[in-house]
């Protein structure tokens, strides 16, 4: 033991042990100073830094998905900003009624395009282009997408809802950003906002959730890739992602009309989105999925994803404990209407994904 302190001092005292003192302590400092700036960096970005004047892109907004959730609330935001709309989603009647409602509201004009963004039919798609062709098209928020009905293991998830995924999540989004970065490019200005996934972009991986978070990978990559080949023209990709947000798809419900400081709501994720625009290629919008991110990398990937497996390993069990419940009430309810003793239940009482 002695022979070793020895040792030590001896080195200490060397040239050579002073010099690796000094480049410890300086790499210490160093990091120190990075991790700061760091620090400093996201409480800028999320706190302070004021978001852009989003009418230099063009008069129009187009929003995907804008009837619910993450895409209504993005609708709404850019409507406050005096930007004229073309909603996009399935439901005719929807999209009229939110339109109507933002119009009421902001003064904008709103138009709408209903269509199935899962379907590979090109008439749907050019359907959406002719609608956009007369307008000066700055934004388009590629927001409509879908996962699993519950998390799954990849043999069991259905071939209809893997095609439905990656028409919707993949093929559209790519097919959306087709029909409107050629006339960007022409005017020289544009921005096309992709809603990406923590999922893909936050976490090592997503087990139970293959596709989906594959899916939201290639929305990563493509606005990446995209990004930089537009750029010079005057155009930027970015690749907005949330971690959860109070929606139908998340199932996530606000108690008693508060949101989760790891759950927003979707007014208030849009609203840090709105901001953020036009800045980063890829971002965490709001400020705690960000920490979040931060704090994923931070930690050795195995136990991330060790933790995430166990996270949708219990959402599972969960969604197929609800399913047994609904069979097992369904089948009292009709063996109680065929004794005449109650009424069978209604379509709606058993919900669309039990
Ligand atoms: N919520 C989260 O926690 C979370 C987390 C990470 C990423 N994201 C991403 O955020 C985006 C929005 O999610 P959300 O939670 O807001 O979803 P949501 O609440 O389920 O809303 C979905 C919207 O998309 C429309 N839509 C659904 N299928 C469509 C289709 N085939 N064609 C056209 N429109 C369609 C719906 O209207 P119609 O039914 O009328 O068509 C609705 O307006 C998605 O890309 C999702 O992957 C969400």
């Amino acid at each position: 033991m002695g022979e070793m302190t020895s040792q030590l001092e001896r080195l200490v005292h060397s040239p050579a042990g002073a010099a690796l003192v000094v480049v410890s302590v300086a790499l210490t400092l160093l990091a120190m100073v990075a991790s700061s700036l760091r620090t400093l960096g996201g409480l800028y970005r999320h706190f302070i830094r004021g978001g852009r004047n989003l009418r230099q892109y063009g008069e129009w907004a187009v929003v995907t998905g804008a009837t619910d959730g993450i895409g209504k609330a993005y609708a709404e935001a850019l409507a406050k900003q005096r930007l004229r709309l073309v909603l996009i989603s399935r439901t005719a009647s929807r999209l009229e009624e939110e339109a109507k409602a933002i119009t009421d509201k902001f003064g904008v004009e709103v138009r709408v395009v209903a269509a199935d963004l899962t379907s590979t039919d090109p008439a749907v798609f050019s359907r959406i282009q002719e609608a956009l062709k007369p307008l000066d098209v700055g934004i388009l928020v590629n927001n409509a997408g879908m996962s699993y009905p519950h998390p799954e293991y990849m043999h069991v998830v259905g071939d209809e809802d893997i095609k439905n995924i990656v028409n919707l999540n993949v093929l559209s989004l790519s097919k959306l950003c087709r029909i409107v970065l050629g006339g960007m490019k022409e005017r020289g200005r544009g921005l096309i906002v992709n809603v990406g996934s923590g999922a893909a972009t936050a976490i090592p991986s997503g087990p139970l959730l293959a596709v989906y978070t594959a899916s939201k990978a290639y929305v990563d990559a493509l606005s990446r890739s995209l990004d930089h080949e537009y750029r010079e023209f005057g155009v930027r990709v970015q690749n907005q992602a949330p971690l959860f947000v109070a929606t139908k798809m998340s199932k996530i419900r606000r108690a008693e009309g508060r949101a989760r400081i790891d759950a927003p709501t979707p007014e208030v994720w849009a609203a840090a989105a709105v901001r953020a625009m036009g800045y980063e290629t890829v971002f965490f919008p709001y400020w705690f999925h960000a920490l979040q991110a931060a704090a994923v990398k931070l930690l050795p990937a195995s136990l991330v994803q060790y933790q995430v497996m166990q996270i949708h390993r219990s959402l599972r069990r969960a969604a197929y404990r609800k399913k047994s419940k609904a069979a097992a009430e369904l089948l009292r309810a009709r063996s109680g209407n065929e004794a005449g003793e109650a009424p069978a239940p209604t379509a709606n009482g058993v919900k669309k994904d039990d």
